[in-house]
């Protein structure tokens, strides 16, 4: 096979480690006039301009993005494809809001067309917000999640999905069975989990809406096939906390749920976990699982704070959730801004690094995927961005003003958007261009 080696020359800056680790100036690496170098997908090279040029062909393909930062694809780690056309809706907390919107517009995804339609706004918005990455939930029909793997396998995406399992406590038309539910994700399984960059999440909810009988079945799918992963939603709205309690008497609490049904890994993805307490942080911990801080969510659904100090305290792995459509916003840079305020509200500070590190390198630790994404470390997928210092005229004026990469960067997660990502790509494939 012919060899496709491309090189892009910008700034260039990304996390290596967590801030919370090894402190801010350890934790990145940035070189202002900057090479990477890209093999058939893959990066090969990364290093200052001056010092790469001289290694390379002369005639190597250079592209040149000025006032432009490179940085890693952007990693969701919580969002839903079936709530794409419900963002913003008004008035409701958590469970009002599931019974209101939620469901009625999940609902629609039992027709094929529907699903397939939603599918290619749907990665064409990830995309566009420079996500190359995220952890999706689909509804509770499987050709959701066939109509997404599908999209996603043109463009040679990494992503993960799985069908929703519901079998209580929804409407009729959009509950399965334990049993049903348990086939219909051992056949998404067998057809999409490890096909290319492609990669199968066992779904339920969250307890409120499985029988022990579903929970069950569901951690049995997990032992029986290796790498995949679970994720559901934790301790988001105290009301759902309550319930959980009165679902489940027996249990300590709401973690201690899941626990039983040996739902927790080192391929667990939990959302929210706003209310957890400290000796559920410390069960995730030691479990390897991770939490989904989704900020935009939680203030939309006044479903409250999340206390990442906490998180870092144990250790936990934290990676970013969009939580769309109950979150308000596609883009990880916005997601960022709200998650600064949340730590604002807290007397908490949210370094511009440790922000870089959860939309990237923490949230590729959260998937046990840092080998492959999250860095522009050599041999890992080219999944890159270029964000535009110009895209609007204010950022461009703001800019203009930093001193230094530690504000440019700030500023970027508090003005940016959409608009601010001009290219998005892809195992070295250009698959958004503003
Ligand atoms: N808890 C159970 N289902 C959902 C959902 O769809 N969105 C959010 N934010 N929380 C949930
Ligand atoms: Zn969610």
């Amino acid at each position: 096979m012919p060899l496709t080696r491309k090189a892009y020359r910008a700034a260039i800056l990304h996390s290596i480690a967590d801030p919370a680790e090894v402190g801010i100036e350890a934790s990145y690496e940035y070189f202002e006039d900057g090479l990477l170098v890209v093999d058939n997908g893959q990066i090969s090279a990364l290093g200052h301009a001056s010092e790469l040029l001289a290694s390379l062909p002369a005639d190597i393909e250079i592209t040149h993005y000025q006032d432009a930062l490179i940085t890693p694809g952007f990693i969701d780690t919580h969002i839903h494809l079936p709530q794409t056309g419900m963002v913003g809706a008004y008035g409701e907390q958590l469970l009002d809001w599931l019974n209101t919107y939620t469901f009625p517009c999940e609902s629609q995804f039992a027709d094929q067309a529907h699903a397939e339609e939603v599918a290619g706004i749907f990665i064409k918005e990830l995309l566009r917000n420079g996500t190359t990455t995220a952890l999706v939930f689909g509804s509770v029909h499987p050709q959701s999640v066939n109509a997404f793997f599908e999209a996603a396998q043109k463009l040679d995406l990494r992503m993960i999905a799985g069908k929703v399992m519901m079998d209580r406590n929804a409407p009729d038309y959009l509950t399965d069975t334990a049993e049903s539910s348990y086939l219909e994700s051992k056949a998404l399984i067998e057809r999409w989990h490890g096909k290319g960059r492609l990669h199968y999440a066992v779904t339920p909810r969250f307890a409120p809406t499985s029988t022990p009988e579903q929970l069950t079945l569901a951690g049995q799918l997990l032992g029986e096939y290796p790498d995949l992963y679970m994720q559901t939603h934790i301790s988001e709205n105290l009301q759902e906390v309550e319930w959980v309690k009165e679902l489940f008497p027996e249990r300590k609490g709401y973690l201690d749920v899941y626990d039983h049904y040996q739902l927790l890994g080192e391929r667990s993805v939990f959302a929210h976990g706003v209310h957890l307490c400290d000796d559920e942080c410390a069960r995730l911990a030691q479990t390897g699982s991770a939490v989904a801080f989704c900020p935009t969510s939680n203030l939309f659904l006044g479903s409250g704070l999340f206390n990442l100090p906490m998180a870092e305290k144990h250790k936990l792995n934290v990676g970013l959730g969009t939580d769309v459509g109950g979150g308000t916003s596609f883009s990880l840079l916005q997601t960022l801004n709200e998650a600064y305020k949340v730590m604002q509200l807290q007397g908490a500070r949210l370094s511009p690094f440790k922000s870089l590190y959860l939309a990237t390198l923490g949230g590729a630790r959260a998937l046990r995927l840092e080998e492959r994404i999250g860095t522009l470390q050599p041999s890992t997928d080219a999944d890159f961005l270029v964000l535009d210092y110009n895209a609007t005229p204010l950022l461009s004026y703001r800019l203009k003003q930093s001193k230094s990469i530690a504000e440019t960067l700030f500023v970027l997660m508090t003005l940016g958007d959409d608009r601010t990502v001009a290219q998005t790509y892809a195992a070295g494939n250009l698959v958004h261009q503003r």
